[in-house]
């Protein structure tokens, strides 16, 4: 065993201090006891299920992990058309390029992955988005974001998974008045069936956790927004509408609020749950950027970066629409060492040369 380092960093073919060189022919024992190289590697390599995967933040995540880290990553998502099916594809197109990245299309409610390929961890991203769509399609909500994470959960632990992370909402916190949102609030106001299925999903991760060895990070997502950003979001349909000379509608006197979040801080935040450095059971966190701005500035804003007039009309607010949100991120800055960097200007810059670069091609 001494004439081997563990590390396998050596580039001699034919090395005999390190790993097994693949194809070795001087059929060492240890070769025989501990596999080839690649074996080893495989053995080495984090083993991460990202569901959601073809998504905005789910593509994005993947992107990160296979340039930065040493992982193996399944991707599952169904490709269902609540936008542009096309969208998931060319997100998809993108992760097709790493080689330790495989991808089933498939369904979080029914999917036996996680028995046939037996990740370490699994990020759940997967899920029915948005608040108006929730509105009129409750059912679909119940049965994806809920009945689909206890899916997810029970393989996850007939399968020894250790750890889950999975995507809740700055939804949660429905009509609370009380500003900066904490994560110690009580919930009690959602607003809408997409609020309700996300509070459902912490709630019963909280039960999960209790009942099995199995560690949950919960992450509250406030407004994300960047380059493949969803087409149903306003950052991306304002900008793409100011550009094309376009009108949209703006909700209510342009005075509500949101904390836009750019996506590579989110990513980040994601990354450090996946770590779980602190060993966490089960919490939640909220990952924002702790800067709300209001309707009428993000308009201004959207005009500035596209250097053209909006065109819009004033409506009534919406069902389910809240008038607030801005994170306290002092949790996550405390055990995640979440520290957003991209203002919503720069953000909203990058977002926009992202657009101009792949829909007026
Ligand atoms: N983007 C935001 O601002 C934001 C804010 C709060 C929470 N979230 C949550 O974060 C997660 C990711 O959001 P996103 O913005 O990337 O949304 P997204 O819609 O782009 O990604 C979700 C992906 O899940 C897939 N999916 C949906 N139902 C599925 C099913 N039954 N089986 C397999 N795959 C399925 C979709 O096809 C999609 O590709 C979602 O759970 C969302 O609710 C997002």
């Amino acid at each position: 065993m001494n004439n081997f380092c563990s590390l396998g960093d050596c580039n001699f073919s034919q090395c005999h201090h390190c790993f097994p060189v693949i194809n070795c022919s001087l059929n060492h024992q240890w070769c025989d006891k501990f596999g080839t190289l690649s074996q080893i590697i495989e053995i080495k390599t984090q083993k991460i299920l990202v569901t959601g995967c073809c998504g905005f933040i789910g593509s994005h995540l993947c992107e990160y992990l296979l340039k930065n880290r040493n992982v193996s990553i399944f991707g599952i998502d169904n490709m269902n058309d609540y936008y542009s099916p096309q969208v998931k594809e060319k997100n998809l197109n993108i992760l097709k390029n790493y080689p330790n990245f495989k991808f089933k299309k498939d369904d979080i409610t029914t999917t036996n992955l996680i028995s046939d390929w037996k990740p370490e961890i699994i990020c759940h991203l997967a899920g029915m988005a948005g608040v108006r769509y929730s509105i009129q399609n409750p059912k679909l909500y119940i049965k994806v974001n809920i009945e689909g994470f206890v899916h997810i959960i029970e393989e996850a632990i007939k399968n020894n998974v250790k750890h889950i992370t999975y995507a809740s909402s700055s939804s949660v916190y429905g009509l609370n008045q009380k500003l900066p949102f904490s994560e110690n609030d009580p919930i009690e106001t959602c607003n809408s069936p997409y609020a309700c299925s996300k509070r459902s999903m912490e709630i019963l991760a909280k039960m999960y956790s209790q009942l099995y060895k199995i560690n949950f990070i919960g992450l509250r997502f406030f407004t994300v927004y960047g380059p493949r950003g969803r087409p149903d979001m306003a950052p991306y349909k304002f900008l793409k509408a100011i550009n094309d000379g376009n009108k949209f509608y703006k909700y209510g006197d342009g005075t509500s609020s949101r904390d836009y979040t750019y996506i590579d801080d989110i990513i980040r935040g994601v990354v450090a749950a996946i770590d779980n450095k602190k060993n966490v059971k089960c919490e939640v966190y909220n990952l924002g950027n702790s800067n709300p701005i209001s309707l009428n500035t993000f308009i201004e804003l959207c005009e500035k970066v596209t250097g053209k007039k909006a065109n819009y009309e004033q409506i009534e607010n919406q069902m389910g629409d809240v008038p607030y949100t801005c994170a306290d991120i002092s949790k996550a800055k405390n055990d995640l060492d979440y520290k957003p960097k991209v203002s919503l200007r720069e953000g909203l810059k990058f977002a926009f040369n992202d657009i101009l670069k792949n829909d007026y091609k």
